[in-house]
């Protein structure tokens, strides 16, 4: 894949000339291929050089395991505040994200109260020192217009809903999204879209399982809604979330707008059973769209993967159908069950790790998701080896279930964060150093990006 060339992130880092604290010793994919490789590691958790034979500080060699840059999931939602906290907190959320390699997070606006101003991402912001396993970047929802200025300045994106979700009941009218996506586009941050056009909802028909849920949200309302963002400035930095069908990424992707899919997406439909542990928005499509979304994903035509965490409490979920909520949990298995999609060769490990760490990285503008000098140092140890089957009493949410049980994934046994190891042995041991982030283009407010920066 050739994202070097991709003018979509902070590149051009300056040479570190600072004091080289450890050195992590095993094989990386350099140039395409799998080699022996050297980390050097500053004291600000920098990554201060890369080759062969580095000095300067202890070497932890981790063998013939694999080191890959951390994840950066652009899309969780950890219920907090508002919980229910035996569902999910700040602190569950971003366990399970260091356990699963993810070392950024993009928590969602959806909570109890929603996040609608800067005080509301202050309150959120207060309360990761000391409690977030990783970091988190926090988006915002643009529904107050006078709340907007200061918003671009505290939050780290904003989430515009089209269509009705889990906690989100008010939507703009479709009239007024061309006007706020105008002003989103002048306050140069990214913009996160869950793309349903609920004119298209087919609220006459049954709800009593997947494939029902599949025609009353279908794949058309999601076409439309992408269709009708087709208006938006060209200088909207335009993400579309949880991206479902083949047709809808072939369109993005021609238009150079930045988008996601979830593994479950990817790899479930809507025959997968009938248990509203499945039910999700937008819904799990036919086994027709799964493979098609699927074989661009392997192609490395969908720049990001997202997990759209999503927890819902075992009560809620065992309700009938029709009464259960949206969502499943996904952080702590999004990118292991990708690793054992790699492993069984079903997917290219430097396609994954450009879907899973670099664009979403370079998208929310931070410094990681490389191996490459000037890069955050968060750093995962992945022995290809350590196959396991899912099974939701060893996983860390709180929920207590996965749609992916019995699924094969291979964890990460090490994750770094700015070179501090927070995972060892698949155990986290971490001191909940995570911070909140923004874009490191949103500091100073420079015009915003075309929206190519997104392109594959
Ligand atoms: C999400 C939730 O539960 O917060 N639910 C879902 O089905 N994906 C909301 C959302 O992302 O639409
Ligand atoms: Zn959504
Ligand atoms: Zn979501």
């Amino acid at each position: 894949m050739g994202t070097d060339d991709d003018p979509g992130g902070p590149d051009g880092a300056p040479e570190r000339t600072g004091h080289v604290a450890w050195i992590l010793v095993g094989r990386a994919q350099v140039r395409g291929r799998l080699q022996p490789v050297e980390i050097a590691i500053d004291d600000d958790g920098i990554i201060a050089a890369l080759g062969r034979d580095l000095r300067g500080g202890p070497r932890h060699d981790v063998g013939d395991s694999v080191i890959l840059p951390a994840a950066t999931d652009l899309h969780v939602h950890l219920r907090e505040p508002g919980g229910p906290r035996d569902v999910e907190t700040l602190a569950s959320g971003t366990i399970q994200a260091a356990l699963g390699g993810v070392g950024l997070v993009g928590d969602m606006p959806n909570t109890i109260p929603p996040v609608t101003d800067s005080d509301g991402v202050e309150e959120k912001a207060r309360r990761v020192p000391g409690r977030a396993a990783v970091d988190v970047l926090l988006y915002a929802l643009p529904v107050r217009p006078r709340a907007l200025a200061r918003l671009a300045e505290t939050a780290g994106g904003f989430k515009v809903y089209l269509s009705p979700t889990t906690g989100v009941e008010e939507v703009p009218a479709s009239v007024e999204v061309p006007g706020l996506l105008a002003r989103l586009a002048e306050l140069g941050l990214p913009v996160s879209v869950h793309a349903e056009d609920p004119s298209r909802f087919r609220t006459d028909l049954p709800d009593r399982g997947l494939a029902d849920w599949n025609a009353r949200r279908p794949a058309a309302a999601e076409l439309a809604a992408v269709a009708s963002l087709g208006e938006a400035p060209p200088s909207l930095r335009l993400h579309v979330a949880h991206v479902t069908t083949g047709t809808v990424a072939d369109r993005l992707r021609a238009a150079g707008v930045s988008f996601e899919a979830t593994p479950h997406h990817l790899l479930l439909s809507e025959r997968s059973g009938d248990s509203s542990y499945r039910k999700v928005n937008p819904p799990l499509r036919s086994e027709a769209d799964r493979a098609a979304l699927w074989a661009r994903f392997r192609r490395g035509e969908v720049p990001c993967l997202a997990s759209d965490h999503a927890p819902h409490s075992l009560d809620t979920k065992d309700r009938p159908f029709d009464l259960a909520p949206s969502g499943m949990p996904g952080v702590e298995t999004m990118l292991p069950l990708m690793l054992a999609r790699v492993r069984a060769s079903e997917l290219e490990l430097g396609t994954l790790v450009a879907a899973a760490s670099d664009r979403p990285s370079r998208w929310v503008g931070q410094p990681r998701g490389r191996l490459a000098v000037g890069h955050r140092a968060d750093l995962l140890v992945v022995d290809f080896r350590a196959r396991t089957r899912l099974e939701a009493r060893r996983l860390h949410a709180p929920c207590g279930w996965t749609a992916f049980e019995g699924w094969e994934a291979i964890f990460p046994r090490e994750h770094y964060l700015r070179g501090e190891r927070i995972v060892e042995d698949g155990q986290y041991i971490g001191r909940s150093v995570g911070e909140v982030v923004r874009p490191e283009y949103a500091r100073s407010h420079p015009p915003a990006r075309t929206r190519t920066g997104a392109r594959p």
